[in-house]
């Protein structure tokens, strides 16, 4: 995925171009570019993050204009380089691009365009598209608006785009299929985003474009929204957005994972709200409430997801087989896309996302929609494409969420997923009242426990210092922990690069157990309650050969302190609700471990933060 802004008006572009890449970094930042335009375009673009870019603004001449598109990439169609970076430009110099997405059939739109004398210098997909509108747009002699239009129409993929013809610099097409596009509306003047973060500064004004939409955006003529399938014109609907730029900011943090990573207990209350009012008062989730009869009468609940949540969808296998009696099955969404699963009446398909915009979880969850299943998601970006996709579902309200490292998205996923099974259990009566009441209360002081565990973080930082030269990394936890074990092995992994598997502890013995020695470090989940004595003697047999330990335990825990190496203490709970809190200090580990390792942190190498492609 990739992030793309735009601004048509009369401030500088140049600065909100280059602040809004900042913001959208996160989507992706492999290389970036920007064109702007003051009377003839200035194009630069540079392999690298968005401040390598700005290193090639040292004459104030080229950063003139008051229009302009720029663009922050994540690989798909050739290596991260100054020529595969965008906007891209048509074979006249006249149009350039900026394209976040996938055209699939751009090698038979390509060889078309080769007969017909055009040159490409870049291994893009993006490149073609550009010089396919600038070949509809000559060959029609029509503005560049319908040669947009036509152009989409023979396409195969996804996007989102934003482009400018030189010849008429009063003006940008935008459009969307697939991947997020965003136009902030100010006063005579007009902001392009893949989220509103680049605009929200400036105005709170915001059209999300749907899918098959475009809209031309004229300073003279303002803009004018179209439906592509259709070619009909549309009535944009012009939502008030309610973030706050404090949101997408650090806010005195050195990351924003480690922000994200405080700001759990808030993003909590935020899901809980309006949901979990008190101990006392029955929990209200109103998609709950209105579909109850679909979870009555559900044969099976699937949960599909990708990463980090699919690990929640884990652990709400665990939550709903037990609290709901209904057979639970998890899925990865990228291999239930291809199996031809079998989806029977009757069942329940539940996509869990933070970005709502995963390729694979949503084109699970198209094929699961027409076999039949009902959809009910959940999502955290709201209006994402993945929550208008389903049938119904609920928002995590984690707020936004900047590192690549889902932190926040997931604890307010697992939160969210221990609520719905205690709802829906209680209504279906396969939930002990005594239970019901005993969770609930718990889960009402969730956010204090978790200021609690958060406290301890100097502790978990000195921790950390043990590790930095690891290679290596295990990951135990048995029941509700299997889940947490699989999460923090891959929030090391993908943050400090260390290799790290997480495993069911007494899966340990089957294999992995012969990696053990001197210099393996394991955690081990071993809160109380559950399966502890059993986690005692996976804790034995590792001492046995050596490895070290570093143990997650309840307060008060006395046997497996002896035992290990380094103990975090989390406050006692009831064991379904213990995977938050031991999650918590996994987070912390990682980004410790990754931070002093000099890694960054926040944009990891690779990774982007939704994947929306396959
Ligand atoms: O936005 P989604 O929750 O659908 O994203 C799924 C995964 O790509 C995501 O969880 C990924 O694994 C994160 N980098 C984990 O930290």
């Amino acid at each position: 995925m990739c992030g793309i802004v735009g601004y048509i008006g009369n401030k500088p572009v140049y600065d909100i171009l280059i602040n809004g890449l900042k913001k959208l970094e996160y989507r992706g930042y492999d290389s970036a570019g920007i064109m702007l335009y003051d009377k003839t375009s200035v194009i630069k673009k540079s392999k690298g993050k968005v401040a390598d870019l700005e290193s090639l603004f040292t004459n104030k001449e080229d950063k003139k204009g008051s229009v302009g598109i720029g663009h922050t990439r994540w690989a798909t169609h050739g290596p991260p380089n100054q020529i595969n970076s965008h906007p891209h430009v048509s074979n006249s110099g006249e149009i350039s691009l900026v394209h976040n997405g996938i055209i699939e059939n751009y090698h038979s739109i390509k060889s078309v365009l080769l007969k017909k004398g055009y040159v490409f210098e870049s291994d893009t997909d993006s490149e073609v598209l550009v010089n396919l509108i600038e070949d509809i747009k000559k060959s029609k002699k029509i503005k560049l608006g319908k040669a947009v239009y036509y152009a989409l129409k023979q396409v195969v993929g996804a996007y989102a785009i934003a482009v400018f013809d030189s010849t008429n610099p009063n003006e940008i097409v935008t459009a969307k299929l697939g991947s997020p596009l965003a136009i902030g509306i100010g006063k005579s003047e007009y902001y392009i985003g893949s989220d509103p973060s680049p605009f929200l500064e400036f105005t709170k004004r915001c059209i999300y474009l749907n899918d098959h939409e475009m809209a031309i955006i004229n300073l003279k003529k303002g803009l004018t929204l179209r439906e592509i399938k259709e070619d009909s014109i549309l009535d944009p609907f012009i939502e008030e957005l309610e973030h706050d730029i404090e949101e997408v900011e650090k806010g005195g943090y050195d990351h924003f994972m480690l922000k994200e990573i405080f700001e759990q207990p808030q993003s909590i209350k935020d899901t809980f709200r309006g949901r979990l009012i008190s101990a006392s008062t029955p929990i209200k989730i109103s998609s709950i409430e209105k579909h109850f009869d679909k979870f009555k009468s559900a044969k099976r609940i699937i949960f599909i997801s990708c990463g980090t949540s699919w690990h929640a969808g884990l652990l709400a296998e665990y939550y709903f087989e037990e609290l709901l009696r209904i057979p639970v099955e998890v899925e990865y969404a990228s291999e239930f896309r291809y199996r031809n699963p079998i989806i029977n009446k009757g069942d329940i398909v539940i996509p869990i996302s933070q970005s709502g915009e995963t390729a694979d979880t949503l084109a699970a969850i198209k094929m699961a929609k027409e076999k039949g299943a009902f959809l009910y998601g959940i999502c955290n970006v709201v209006g994402s494409t993945i929550a208008r996709e389903t049938h119904t579902g609920v928002y995590t309200h984690a707020g936004s969420e900047i590192g690549v490292a889902s932190t926040k998205a997931f604890s307010c996923q697992i939160s969210l997923l221990l609520l719905m099974a205690l709802d829906i259990g209680k209504r279906l009566g396969t939930i002990e009242e005594s239970r019901y009441k005993r969770v609930i209360k718990e889960l009402a002081i969730i956010p204090q426990i978790l200021e609690k565990v958060l406290s301890k973080s100097k502790h978990i930082e000195n921790v950390s210092e043990n590790f930095l030269d690891a290679a290596n990394f295990l990951y135990l936890g048995r029941g509700y922990q299997f889940p947490i074990a699989l999460e923090g092995a891959l929030k090391l992994k993908e943050i400090s690069y260390i290799h790290a598997e997480g495993y069911p502890a007494a899966e340990m013995k089957h294999g992995p157990i012969a990696l053990i020695d001197e210099s393996m470090p394991i955690v081990v989940i071993a809160t109380k309650k559950g399966h502890y004595h059993k986690i005692v003697s996976n804790v034995l047999e590792i001492k046995a050969r050596g490895g070290q330990i570093i143990a997650i335990v309840s307060e008060g825990d006395t046997e497996i302190k002896k035992l290990a190496d380094h103990v975090i203490e989390i406050p006692n709970c009831d064991e379904l609700i213990a995977p938050i809190l031991a999650n918590i200090p996994l987070q912390l580990l990682s980004y410790y471990i990754a931070n002093k390792k000099g890694c960054n942190v926040d944009q990891p190498r690779n990774l982007a933060k939704s994947v929306t492609v396959e």
